[in-house]
């Protein structure tokens, strides 16, 4: 493997984005947390990823996973490597395990001794301190570590080796908080989908990228159930055309306004984008190919409702998804692909399904699975949310 990526906090969302966007063969899952790319690290499309926080380029493979032999690896190579940095400034340094035996008192040792070696040849160093064995994205960010002058060295255990790595790129959290945050119109009642996994949505839909061809429809992503446009902002920031309807005026307005402020921000680079006014259920959309959406989601709830409440919910829930379904199938290419982000209501461990997912053969739809990740673990959930999403994928049969 080429490069190595440290997935977010529900890994196999990360994992299935990848496997869409790159295929299950360029894949090598390292332990929970990573994953080995077969693919050169500067031609992956980092900041379109929404299920990944790092990316890092494979430096070499250690045979132990001790983490004395990887110190004792790190205080030969690193003083070689120190002529590779520009003569100026004050290098900041950075470890990360993943994996492996490790503490963070551990680490911010050999971070010590480290340093001590690294000033003996005569540079500045600062070491960003590890509160926990690995760094945040926050901490790669703020201390620049991906920076000229930065290094952080990511160690992870595969088997009994450790692949040593070294991050090039960092899932940019101030980026998207200034997109989600300054957007004009929000509204908290319709949800707010988080842009990371509108990316993820997209990207599960659009499959794999050299298969995509040039021509304009391909590159177009619907979202019947836009809302106040958050999927749709994503998309145009990923270089698609976007279309989006909602049933309510309202959140057709909300979405003019916002994608008007995207365009006005970040410009739209020859990507374009309609919206109308539509009943998902009734709708007629020209020239449909990828689907990309969180669909209703149902009533708001912060617990689980008793269960002829939960059955009437889940009942107008299925109705919509159904008809949204029956409606849209026609007018999709055999092989056309959607993901669609549905509620899943989560009960103690376990989930409540639509059960319009039993129907989908039925719907003229196939739902696809990825080598690398479990179709019942395409979730998306906080600990403190009830409504989940359960990301959908699926191709027209
Ligand atoms: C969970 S929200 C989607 C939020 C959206 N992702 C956003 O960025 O704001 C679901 C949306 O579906 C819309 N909706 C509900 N029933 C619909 C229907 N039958 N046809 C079209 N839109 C519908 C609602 O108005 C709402 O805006």
């Amino acid at each position: 493997v080429k490069s190595l990526i440290i997935l977010g906090r529900q890994p196999s969302l990360g994992l299935a984005e990848l496997e869409s966007l790159f295929g299950a063969d360029a894949l090598v899952p390292i332990g929970r947390e990573a994953v080995g790319v077969t693919i050169d690290a500067k031609d992956i499309p980092f900041q379109r990823l929404g299920g990944s926080i790092k990316l890092a380029k494979v430096l070499t493979r250690i045979n132990s996973t001790k983490w004395r032999d990887i110190e004792l690896y790190l205080s030969k190579s690193i003083p070689e490597h120190l002529s590779y940095l520009p003569v100026d400034g004050k290098l900041k340094l950075g470890l990360s395990a993943y994996d492996l035996r490790v503490r963070a008192q551990d680490i911010n040792i050999t971070g010590l001794r480290l340093k001590k070696i690294i000033k003996a040849k005569g540079r500045s160093v600062r070491v960003v301190p590890n509160k926990s064995s690995a760094l945040n994205s926050a901490q790669v960010l703020h201390n620049q570590l991906t920076g000229e002058l930065g290094w952080e060295l990511i160690a992870v255990r595969d088997g009994d080796d450790t692949i040593l790595a070294q991050t090039i790129a960092e899932q940019d959290i101030e980026a998207y908080a200034k997109r989600d945050q300054n957007r004009p119109m929000r509204d908290a009642k319709v949800g707010m989908l988080p842009p990371k996994l509108a990316q993820i949505i997209i990207n599960l839909a659009t499959g794999r990228v050299e298969e995509t061809s040039n021509q304009k429809i391909e590159n177009r992503i619907l979202d019947p159930f836009c809302g106040t446009g958050v999927l749709l902002q994503e998309a145009l920031l990923m270089g698609f055309d976007a279309r989006g309807s909602d049933i309510d005026p309202r959140m057709i307005e909300y979405s003019t306004k916002n994608l008007a402020w995207l365009k006005d921000r970040y410009g739209l680079h020859g990507r374009d984008y309609q919206l109308h006014i539509g009943d998902a259920t009734t709708f007629t959309w020209d020239a449909v190919k990828t689907v990309a959406c969180e669909t209703f989601l149902g009533k708001p709830l912060t617990s689980i409702a008793p269960s002829h409440v939960m059955n009437q919910i889940i009942k107008e829930c299925d109705l919509i998804h159904e008809k949204f379904l029956r409606n849209i199938a026609s007018q999709l290419v055999a092989g056309a692909r959607l993901c669609l982000a549905v509620p899943a209501w989560r009960l103690n461990s376990s989930f409540l399904h639509l059960k319009t997912l039993d129907r989908l053969d039925d719907l003229g739809y196939t739902r696809l699975s990825f080598v690398h990740a479990r179709n019942q673990d395409l979730i998306y959930h906080r600990p403190d949310q009830v409504v989940a999403r359960e990301l959908v994928v699926l191709e027209k049969k």
